[in-house]
């Protein structure tokens, strides 16, 4: 028999409340408590009936094997740093850290220790994803011509550290890395601050990917949350909304032409768009299972494509802010 995994949680806030909620249902795993700085947060822990720690130092000293830092971003390295000297396997919230250096250190660090990290890339275990990467990786779409992510919706306002680049675009970076198994190359960027006046809060990206042109639009304005991604290839076309969890899949064809209207929107409303079959299920739960079976011993993913997301996110960010002033209407009458 296989011993419990003992881990511990360090934030309690939007997300850590639900990787504990997750951890605690988990068979094989013994949630130790969480480490949360602030009171108000330590109080929401114990009354969901989990022990909450003041400092990591008092979670690691009532032993644990593993670590899920759910603490703001930019504070992901400073934290971290602790459990990995004390050899606590960790999973690092996405994006790894706020910056790719910050990242790359944290990464260099883990390995010298022999320390597992994984980075909480959680869209990659959204069913929808992994039913269309396996489709797309099978051929059903031939040859990839095209991506195109949204990831809009409004402001939220505990993200303080983080530009829209580096708090949710990374996500759409990720997987467009993920997907095409390709390194990615920024083409251009164009974006700003349209509520913020600290860091982006609207941009939109287009990359290559090894032949594959991507574009990924993500903000903290449109008033309606959209989470979806689009890939167009030689023999096909895929859909996935991660919201909703429903994947669908339009062969190529040909539509023979017609004088006729009513034909015309005929043909384009038959068009055969197909529901693949996914088994919906909370993505961070799948998430917390590779992981876990990562501290057990098995393969975790490569955390050097966090780096990538990372790299993406600097660049278009350097591009964004030499370009502030670039959008000019050709035309204003
Ligand atoms: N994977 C996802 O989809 C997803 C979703 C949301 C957030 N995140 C990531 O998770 C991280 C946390 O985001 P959030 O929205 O939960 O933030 P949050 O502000 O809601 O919660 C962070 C918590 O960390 C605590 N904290 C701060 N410093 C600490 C320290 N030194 N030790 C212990 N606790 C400390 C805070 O008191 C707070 O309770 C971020 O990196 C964010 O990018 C990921």
């Amino acid at each position: 028999m296989m011993e419990d995994v003992r881990i511990g949680v360090v934030g309690y806030g939007a997300i850590g409340r639900h990787h504990a909620r997750n951890l605690r249902e988990m068979p094989g795993v013994v949630l130790v408590g969480i480490a949360d700085i602030l009171p108000s947060a330590r109080d929401a822990a114990e009354a969901a009936g989990f022990r909450a720690f003041a400092t990591s130092a008092a979670l690691l000293d009532a032993g644990i094997d593993a670590a899920v830092i759910a603490v703001p971003s930019s504070m992901h390295e400073d934290v971290a740093e602790e459990f990995v000297d004390r050899s606590v396997a960790l999973l690092v919230e996405k994006p790894l850290a706020h910056t790719m250096l910050a990242a790359k250190r944290l990464m260099s660090r883990c390995a010298r220790a022999g320390v597992p990290l994984m980075v909480g890339y959680v869209e990659r275990y959204n069913p929808a994803l992994e039913v269309v990467r396996n489709f797309v990786a099978d051929g059903n779409l031939g040859r990839l011509i095209s991506m195109s992510a949204r990831r809009v919706g409004v402001l939220p306002p505990r993200i303080r550290d983080a530009s829209v680049l580096v708090d949710i675009g990374v996500h759409d970076i990720d997987i467009a890395a993920w997907i095409t198994c390709a390194r990615l190359n920024l083409l251009c960027a164009q974006g700003g601050m349209a509520v913020l006046e600290d860091r982006l809060d609207f941009a939109t990206l287009m990359l290559d990917a090894a032949g594959t042109v991507v574009s990924i639009e993500a903000n903290w304005i449109t008033p309606v949350k959209v989470r979806e991604l689009s890939i167009t290839g030689t023999n096909g076309y895929c859909h996935v909304d991660y919201m909703t969890q429903v994947a669908t899949f339009a062969p190529g064809q040909s539509f023979a032409p017609t004088s006729d209207y009513q034909e015309l929107v005929k043909q384009y409303e038959e068009g055969t768009l197909i529901q693949l079959p996914v088994q919906k299920r909370e993505p961070l739960a799948r998430e917390l299972e590779v992981f876990i079976e990562g501290v057990r011993g098995a393969a975790l993913p490569n955390p050097g494509l966090a780096l990538a997301s990372l790299r993406i996110a600097e660049e278009a960010t350097a591009v964004i802010n030499r370009n502030s002033h670039a959008i000019v209407l050709a035309n204003p009458a």
